[in-house]
C-alpha cells in the first residue's frame, strides 16, 4: 500500500500546527540523536533539524515514496527505510519525536514500552497521534466498507480504533518514566474547496482500502463515500468546510541515571 507524497502534503499548514504544539513541549535543551519515527515527507525533520543543528537526526519510514521527496527536499538530513515495530538503533536516542505515525501500528501496550527502551537516561519520548476515529470523517468510511456492497473486499480492513484513550496511556508509561506530559486538543480546521474532507482522507485514511480495488471500483467506493461526508460536512460561505480534528499528544521523560 503506497503513500502518496503530493497528495499527503496538500493540507501541509493543518498537518505541521499539531507537529510544532508537541515540538514546543519537549524538555530538552541541546538533545544530540533524534530519530523522527514515522517522518513521512520529512517536513517535521527539517522542523527539528532547524531546532536543534548541532544534533544528528535521521528520519525512519516504511515507505519508500514518502522516503524519495524527503530526500529530494531536504538532502542534508539522514533518512532510513525501516519499520517502527522493527526500531533497535546501534545509537540510542536523546529523543524520539512521532508526529502523526504511531497510530499507524497495533499493540501500544507493547510498542510504547519498546520504544522507552531505545532512549537513553534522560531521554524524550514525543508523540501526537490523530483520535478522531470516531469522528464522521472515519465513521462515513467504515460504514461503508461495512456495507453489504463492500464487506467482503473492504470489511476486513476496518481495523479497531489503535489510539486508547489519555488514561490507559497514562497507566501504561506513568511507571515507567519520571516525568510525563498528555493533552488533547480538538483543531477546528477551516478546509478551504470542494470534497475538501474527501481530499484529506485521501492522504491517509481512505487510502488503505482505494488501495484494495480497481480504478472503477475506487470512483464507485470514493463517490459513494463523498456523498455521505458532503451530508456530514456541509460547505459553508466562501467554499469553507468546518472539519474538526481531535489529536493525542504524549511526551515523557525517562529517570537520568
Ligand atoms: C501521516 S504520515 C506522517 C508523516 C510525518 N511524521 C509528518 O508529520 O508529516 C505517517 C507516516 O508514517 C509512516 N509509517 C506508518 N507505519 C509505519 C511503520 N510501521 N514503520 C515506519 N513508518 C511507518 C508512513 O509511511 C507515513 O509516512
Amino acid at each position: 500500500m503506497a503513500w502518496n507524497p503530493e497528495q499527503y502534503t496538500l493540507f501541509s499548514d493543518h498537518r505541521l500546527r499539531p507537529a510544532m504544539d508537541l515540538l514546543s513541549q519537549v524538555p530538552l535543551n541541546s538533545p544530540s540523536v533524534i530519530y523522527d519515527l514515522g517522518c513521512g515527507t520529512g517536513n517535521v525533520t527539517a522542523l527539528l533539524s532547524q531546532h536543534w543543528n548541532e544534533a544528528i537526526i535521521t528520519g525512519i519510514d516504511s515507505s519508500k515514496e514518502m522516503l524519495a521527496k524527503a530526500r529530494k527536499d531536504h538532502p542534508s538530513i539522514e533518512w532510513k527505510l525501516d519499520d517502527i515495530s522493527q526500531f533497535s538503533p546501534t545509537s540510542k536516542g536523546n529523543l524520539l519525536f512521532s508526529n502523526a505515525a504511531l497510530h499507524w501500528l497495533d499493540d501500544h501496550e507493547t510498542l510504547f514500552p519498546t520504544l522507552l527502551k531505545q532512549l537513553r537516561a534522560g531521554g524524550v519520548l514525543a508523540v501526537q497521534m490523530p483520535n478522531n476515529f470516531s469522528a464522521p470523517s472515519h465513521q462515513n468510511l467504515y460504514d461503508l466498507a461495512l456495507s453489504p456492497e463492500w464487506v467482503d473486499r473492504l470489511g476486513p480492513l476496518v481495523r479497531p480504533a489503535p489510539v486508547h484513550n489519555i488514561d490507559w496511556y497514562f497507566d501504561l508509561l506513568s511507571p515507567l518514566v519520571e516525568k510525563i506530559n498528555i493533552w488533547e486538543t480538538t483543531y477546528f480546521q477551516i478546509l478551504k474547496g470542494k470534497d475538501a474532507v474527501l481530499e484529506w482522507t485521501r492522504g491517509t485514511a481512505l487510502r488503505p482500502f482505494l488501495a484494495a480495488l480497481d480504478e472503477t471500483e475506487s470512483k464507485l467506493f470514493e463517490s459513494q463515500y463523498a456523498e455521505m461526508l458532503m451530508e456530514s460536512y456541509p460547505v459553508g460561505q466562501d467554499d469553507a468546510t468546518l472539519y474538526p480534528f481531535s489529536r493525542l499528544f504524549i511526551v515523557v521523560q525517562t529517570p537520568e541515571e
